[in-house]
């Protein structure tokens, strides 16, 4: 492979924090800086380089700091800017390298802009928004938020419509006025300045708008992201960024990439392209959605989620880079979702975290999956904190709609799933808070925590320690090529990573089922190491295996045929 491809983030593995329900320093029953600060070395023994921060700038929280006040000042309840600047001191002196959460696409209502903008028509800062009159009386098209409702609420005192693809407290950005790209550039080059180490974009696709602003086509069936996304000068605006600011330091910069298809990934983040770092798509994290919305599921299987990684391998893998995600603040729980949170969690989400590390791409590990945390099962609807589960909820009361078949599929789908208090140990509120968690626990933190994980040799945290150490040992895993060996099988997923002369095979058995797994050809018949696998009793296998419910295994291939 090209050597002048290689970088520190893509041999990273990034770790997510949501800084709301990580550690309670203070007793506020809210996690803050100085709570990321005293896990600092826990993060450290992981084996994890690089740590995102969801928002952590002052905001009202309405979308829990997606909805930014000041991009420069640190949110109240965090702490001050001498916590941050102590936390990324403390990070970078072990070792740690620290992204933050740019939100660019929207502010807060709350914003000084937003609050200059709705002053008048002529204010200096109206059109940093995206304001519109009126069309027959009604909004100026049919866009819908993700949130809910019209993407477009009235002003009255100005009598024109402002548009929030979120919710009304998150009025969009109008990137088209070149003010207002000044003013993100200088943002950035502030946490640059300050040391930060890149930036995770809050969905970046949607920068650029249609300014035609059309309604939604004729055909249209639900996916109102892929209509948002992708706008005419989105890559202008991300090379400008890049020329203006990002070229000048060595940084990671990931967009959340949100209605893009692989096609559109290698222009985000092309080698070539001076633009972003690499990008996360929502092909996987949203497989189990049907296009009518977010609260609407829809069946997948095995070989459909393989075809997604090849196809996203096939478009990133020599030209961009990609991200291996299953799971973050946005989704439900790793494990209750891909794996087996009720008779095999120990076993899956070890199969998972070797998937994770093992795909081409920088992997990413969400707060509490190293633990094998949960989906959770509050009672009542009123247990839940999102603004989107809130939204919904009002919509089904205002239609009479059926509110315990909402709130059954809050328990599957809901992002709070990830939300909930990260488990230390088996004490009140798993030792996240000494007051009142901001959400309630999931009440199973009496058996799954960290303390218990750490003092279990055979619990998943260790089981991660090794791999991740066995993916940073083997180059073939960073930057290996991708070859799907078995892509219609149901149950088992198997595929080989080739560098040079190294080569990798995985095998996941996706099921609880055992399965007697025959190696397809040619590799089958190679001789193999085994590196790592998630059952201990291995007996030495030849070209079959008799894989356990959820067992992975990981072998060094040698250039050898097994007679
Ligand atoms: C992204 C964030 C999500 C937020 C939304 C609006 O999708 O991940 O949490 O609600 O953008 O900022």
């Amino acid at each position: 492979m090209d050597k002048t491809l290689k970088t520190w983030w893509k041999e990273s593995v990034i770790y997510q924090i949501y800084p709301r329900s990580f550690m309670d320093s203070d007793g506020d029953g809210i996690g803050d800086i100085q709570g990321i600060i005293s896990k600092l070395d826990y993060l450290k023994k992981l084996g994890i380089d690089i740590i995102w921060i969801s928002p952590i700038f002052d905001s009202p929280n309405d979308d829990n700091g997606y909805d930014v006040r000041d991009y420069c000042a640190i949110m109240e309840e965090f702490g001050t800017m001498s916590d941050f600047d102590e936390m990324l001191k403390q990070a970078h002196k072990k070792g740690l390298k620290i992204i933050l959460d740019l939100v660019p696409n929207h502010s807060s209502d709350e914003h000084r802009w937003f609050q200059e903008s709705k002053k008048s028509k002529d204010n200096p800062y109206r059109d940093y928004y995206i304001w519109k009159p009126p069309v027959n009386g009604g909004p100026p098209n049919d866009w819908i938020s993700f949130f809910e409702g019209s993407a477009w609420t009235f002003d009255e005192s100005t009598q024109e419509y402002y548009l929030h693809l979120f919710t009304k407290k998150q009025p969009d950005l109008n990137w088209e006025n070149p003010s207002l790209r000044q003013e993100m550039y200088e943002v950035i080059r502030f946490w640059l300045d300050k040391g930060v180490d890149g930036f995770r974009m809050d969905v970046i696709t949607l920068i650029s708008k249609d300014l035609s602003f059309p309604n939604f086509p004729k055909n249209f069936n639900g996916n109102h992201h892929i209509e948002y996304a992708n706008g005419p000068k989105i890559h202008d605006f991300l090379r400008e960024m890049h020329d203006e600011v990002l070229k000048e330091y060595d940084v990671l910069t990931v967009g959340e990439a949100l209605g893009i298809s692989p096609a559109d990934g290698p222009l985000y983040s092309g080698h070539d392209r001076k633009e972003l770092s690499s990008v996360y798509h929502f092909d996987i994290l949203q497989i189990d959605r049907s296009s009518k919305g977010f609260y609407h599921k829809k069946g997948w299987g095995l070989p459909e989620l393989k075809m997604i990684f090849r196809r996203w391998d096939k478009a990133m893998g020599e030209r961009g880079w990609n991200s291996v995600m299953l799971g973050n603040h946005d989704f439900p729980r790793m494990v209750s979702r891909f794996g087996n949170d009720k008779t095999h969690r120990l076993e899956s989400s070890k199969m998972l975290h070797t998937l994770l590390a093992t795909q081409r791409g920088t992997p990413y590990i969400y707060q509490g999956d190293e633990i094998g945390m949960t989906n959770v099962a509050f009672e009542s609807i009123h247990d839940y904190d999102d603004v989107w589960i809130k939204n919904t909820h009002a919509k089904i009361v205002q239609e009479g709609g059926n509110e315990m078949e909402f709130l059954r599929l809050v328990h599957e789908l809901s992002r709070d799933n990830a939300r909930t208090p990260m488990q230390w140990d088996d004490s009140f509120y798993g030792g996240f808070t000494k007051g009142i968690p901001w959400i309630k626990s999931n009440p199973n933190h009496t058996e799954i925590n960290v303390k218990a994980a750490l003092n279990d040799g055979n619990s998943i945290i260790h089981f991660l320690i090794q791999m991740l150490k066995i993916r940073k040992e083997n180059q073939a895993l960073i930057y290996g090529s991708y070859q799907d060996i078995d892509p219609e099988n149901e149950m088992v997923f198997s595929y080989v990573r080739t560098l040079e002369e190294q080569k990798v095979l995985v095998v996941l058995n996706f099921t609880a089922k055992k399965i007697e797994y025959k190696i397809p050809k040619p590799f089958g018949s190679l001789d193999k190491k085994l590196l790592i696998g998630n059952y201990f009793d291995l007996e030495k296998e030849v070209n079959t295996l008799q894989l356990r419910a959820y067992e992975s295994r990981v072998y060094y291939l040698m250039n050898k045929v097994i007679s």
